[in-house]
């Protein structure tokens, strides 16, 4: 409470207030602070995850300095500065800062109908869209390598080598499968060296849960920033695949649950190209169906990689979870391979 008071200090808000932890989020520890005149969203940054928080608040001032002069009324949300004009707080260790809470609005945590997947896509393609003109390079990396699924398997292929022997062994089917798919990551390197293929602002973490509803189901806006950087459409496009496409998310270990609705793949692809049909290149258009299998496959090697290096990224809360999460997404990927056809007309 002392901490919360000397932090909202720096903002110049007194008590009272009143603090509660929200959202479901994995990543940082997020508050909304009530004070009697309005609400706000605390958040500590998880610099385990993000070790340059300095990093983070760089790209939102680049970000928000570009929305200003070219796009005023789009609706985002950027931390406050506080007393001192930062809008990153350092105290006992911790990174802090502070957003404006967005009126009326909620998050969901599983995509339930086709209108919920239509409504993030467009926020998450009008979000790229925004920042066409916006010169890419200047962002800063927050996370190296993150979706670069060469570098992925490449950290693959060494966790086989010199990875716990036991879990090895334990693990030779999905090992051999996640081999035999390796053609995923040879049509990446094609997409890497492809000129058409452009690197635009992308969000990469597209998960439902980043996007604020109003209480008609209508997008308000997309949040959770802190991963924009420069990145290929198929990472927004295929994480949104890979975390819409099912009801059952990844930790889900019943895998009879893992079922694709064709509707949500629709819906994805009709409010992403609604907001991109004028940025994408035809090469680029042509890859829609790719960025599911790029996303999935690379989510099922991170697992696989974790649990044969002994849980050391993802953590586990019981013996075999990252095993059963990367079998989950081979689950999904067999399952979205035997749809090409259909998903992809
Ligand atoms: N500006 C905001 N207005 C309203 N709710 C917010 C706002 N920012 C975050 N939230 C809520 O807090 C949750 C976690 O925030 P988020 O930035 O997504 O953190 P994480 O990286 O941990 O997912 C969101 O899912 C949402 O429910
Ligand atoms: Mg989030």
């Amino acid at each position: 409470m002392e901490k919360l008071a000397s932090l909202l200090h720096a903002y110049n808000i007194e008590p009272p207030f009143y603090a509660e932890p929200i959202g479901s989020g994995l990543i940082h520890k997020t508050w909304k602070v009530r004070t009697a005149a309005t609400e706000y969203v605390l958040q500590q940054i998880n610099h385990n995850v993000f070790t340059k928080p300095g990093d983070i608040e760089y790209n939102n001032n680049l970000l928000e300095g570009y929305l200003k002069q070219y796009h005023d009324n789009y609706l985002i949300v950027f931390p406050l500065a506080d007393m001192k004009g930062k809008k990153l707080v350092r105290i006992e260790g911790f990174f802090y800062r502070l957003f404006p809470f967005v009126k009326d609005s909620h998050t969901i945590q599983c995509v339930e109908t086709a209108d919920q997947a239509y409504e993030a896509a467009s926020q998450f393609g009008r979000f790229t869209s925004m920042f066409s003109g916006m010169q890419v390079k200047k962002l800063r990396i927050t996370i190296p390598g993150f979706h670069d699924l060469r570098l992925r398997y490449r950290q693959f292929l060494t966790a086989l080598k010199k990875g716990n022997a036991k879990r090895i062994t334990f693990a030779k089917e999905p090992i051999q499968k996640l081999l035999r798919y390796s053609f995923i990551e040879e049509e990446y390197r094609f997409i890497q060296s492809h000129p058409d293929f452009k690197v635009r602002v992308t969000h990469h973490d597209t998960k439902i849960s980043n996007v604020l509803f109003n209480d008609y189901n209508e997008g308000i806006c997309v949040i959770d920033l802190d991963t924009v950087m420069p990145g290929y459409f198929i990472s927004d496009l295929g994480d949104m695949m890979r975390t819409y496409l099912s009801a059952a998310n990844e930790d889900e270990t019943d895998f009879e649950k893992i079922i694709i609705r064709k509707e949500m793949y629709k819906a994805i692809k009709n409010g992403y190209l609604n907001e991109m049909k004028d940025e994408l290149t035809k090469t680029e258009t042509d890859s829609f169906y790719y960025s599911g299998k790029f996303i999935i496959y690379m989510q099922a090697i991170r697992f696989l990689t974790d649990y044969l290096n002994n849980d050391t990224y993802y953590g586990a809360q019981y013996e075999n979870q990252n095993y059963d999460r990367a079998g989950n997404q081979i689950v999904l990927l067999e399952q979205y391979l035997n749809m090409e056809k259909i998903l992809s007309r």
